[in-house]
């Protein structure tokens, strides 16, 4: 990867997540695609966007019992993702499978082996919602302690707000891969995002990769704005 800005393309538009692509071929790390273009688009979708060579994590957040979850990820595996991901709430058993089923069947098609991330507390959720279904435990707590069962089940990271990011980096190490979308250069409007980091912080916190959407996306010039904040990135 080119440096560490995997943008959202947060579309059900299949034309228009290609011509980004193009776009921004050689200016970022690659792309993410989530529920919202894979329910519109299917498998098919997908593979126009991987063929345009952008690495690809496919954000799907699968979470069911832990036969389904590895039926899904070797169903997804052959459309080549750099990563994907689970919620780590569904429990050490089913992340272990998923992570199992990831490895086997990259080995099968002989294809490199997918990042496997778990989600650990959606950040819509405050800890009055966490309180109301049970979980006691403040989000960023509950977090960390996600992260932790994470790592034990062998995954490769978590995706993370930007405040959590000291946190989970002191309870997993460095190695553990942190991946945190909420980012917001200076220059640019925050929109709906209220927790947000500036790229360079975000790094300079622990952050592995970055997930930009709006910022990139919505910008006049999206590849100068990718160019902008790599050059932001540059030597940190
Ligand atoms: O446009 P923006 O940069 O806000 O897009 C951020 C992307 O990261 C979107 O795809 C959003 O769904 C995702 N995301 C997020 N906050 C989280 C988890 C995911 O903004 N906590």
């Amino acid at each position: 990867m080119p440096n560490r800005i995997l943008v959202a393309l947060d579309t059900t538009e299949t034309a228009q997540a290609v011509a980004l692509c193009k776009t921004l071929d050689g200016l970022v790390g690659g792309v993410k695609l989530g529920l919202e273009f894979v329910s519109a688009n299917g498998p098919d979708g997908v593979r126009a966007v991987t063929d345009t060579g952008q690495p690809l994590f496919l954000d799907l957040k699968f979470h069911d019992i832990p036969n389904t979850v590895a039926a899904a990820v070797r169903a997804v595996v052959p459309l080549q993702p750099a990563i994907l991901n689970v919620h780590a709430s569904g429990g050490t058993a089913m992340m272990e499978a998923a992570r199992d089923a990831a490895q086997e069947t990259a080995r099968e098609h002989g294809m490199s082996v997918p990042m496997t991330i778990a989600v650990t507390v959606l950040t819509s959720l405050d800890d009055a919602d966490l309180a109301s279904v049970g979980q006691r435990n403040p989000a960023e707590a509950q977090a960390v302690r996600l992260a932790d069962l994470a790592k034990d089940a062998g995954l490769d990271g978590v995706v993370c707000s930007p405040k959590e990011i000291l946190a989970i980096r002191k309870a997993c190490g460095p190695d553990f891969k942190l991946i945190v979308p909420g980012i917001r250069p200076l220059w640019s409007a925050t929109g709906d995002q209220k927790r947000f980091s500036s790229p360079a912080s975000a790094v300079k916190d622990g952050a592995d990769y970055l997930v930009i959407g709006r910022p990139i996306t919505a910008a006049d010039d999206p590849a100068g704005a990718a160019q902008r904040i790599a050059e932001e990135l540059e030597g940190l």
